[in-house]
């Protein structure tokens, strides 16, 4: 498929997506958002496809925020479906996407940009990439699920001053608020951010995307994520890739996981 305003490149059983308009800092228009949520859609049945890489493209921004043009002059309703829209066609999508979903964070991570690295199942930042919630600046609040998402990630506290004080923070100071796992050099973001795609595709992919589903349930309203667990648990003994694992273990040799 071709998109406009985002690039794909599967390699390595890997799918980079990178979001492409570097003149406006990869802002989310909306022809972008639902440019992504084509791109995953068709990656969750791509079975070439075993983890999901989002980037931005440039050396300045992963992206800096959604397009604030596009959304000057809406009014509450418009506002209201903006965010709804959003919210279902992307950043949920992307948070229950059955497949790892890696951030790949490039340089500015701002409003809907950080949000979106939010949804991802963790986040990777280069040393030149700078994260906030800049929404109270210019007179709305985040919308992409960034009032839910920041406090689950850095804690109440954290999240109340960085969405009222509209501040940026720097690489070094979102891996101490654990907002994102690892910080290496730009030059090298991509390699570490396959390497560890690498070790996670050693293990069963039907696992990993259990553990997803369980892992994200603890995040739900009104979800029992114990119940979520032990239902999955149970799940996986009927699966190939139990079989394949536990009989590798028993008889000590490397698993190859069927994937079923
Ligand atoms: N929406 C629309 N356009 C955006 C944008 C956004 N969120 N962020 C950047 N751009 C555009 C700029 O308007 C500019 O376009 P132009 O060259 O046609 O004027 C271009 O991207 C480059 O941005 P610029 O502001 O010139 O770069 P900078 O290095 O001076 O500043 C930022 C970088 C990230 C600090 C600044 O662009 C910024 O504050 N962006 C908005 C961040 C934000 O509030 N995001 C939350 C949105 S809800």
């Amino acid at each position: 498929m071709s998109y406009q305003n985002i690039l794909e490149e599967i390699e390595d059983h890997i799918l980079t997506i990178t979001i492409n308009r570097p003149k406006k800092l990869n802002a989310l228009n909306r022809e972008t958002i639902q440019e992504l949520h084509e791109a995953f859609k068709a990656a969750k049945t791509n079975d070439e496809v075993k983890v999901v890489i989002i980037t931005g493209s440039g050396e300045k921004a992963f992206v800096a925020g959604a397009d604030i043009s596009e959304f000057a002059d809406y009014s509450p309703k418009e506002g209201k479906r903006l965010a709804a829209d959003g919210q279902e066609k992307l950043f949920n999508y992307v948070a229950n996407f059955p497949k790892p979903v890696i951030a790949a964070v490039n340089g500015f991570a701002l409003g809907g940009g950080l949000e979106l690295a939010m949804a991802a199942h963790f986040r990777i930042a280069s040393d030149n990439a700078k994260m906030g919630l800049p929404e109270v600046s210019l007179g709305v609040i985040p919308g992409y699920g960034g009032t839910q998402r920041l406090p689950q990630l850095v804690g109440k506290g954290r999240a109340m001053e960085m969405i009222m004080t509209a501040g940026m923070i720097d690489a070094n100071q979102a891996l101490q608020y654990n907002l994102v796992n690892h910080v290496v050099e730009l030059d090298d973001l991509h390699d570490f951010v396959a390497k560890i795609a690498g070790k996670i595709m050693k293990n069963s992919t039907v696992a990993v995307s259990e553990a997803i589903r369980a892992i994200n349930a603890n995040y739900e309203d009104g979800v029992n994520g114990f119940e979520v667990e032990i239902n999955a648990f149970g799940r996986s003994f009927g699966t190939d890739d139990f079989k394949e694992g536990t009989s590798a273990f028993l008889n000590k040799r490397k698993a190859d996981f069927p994937g079923k």
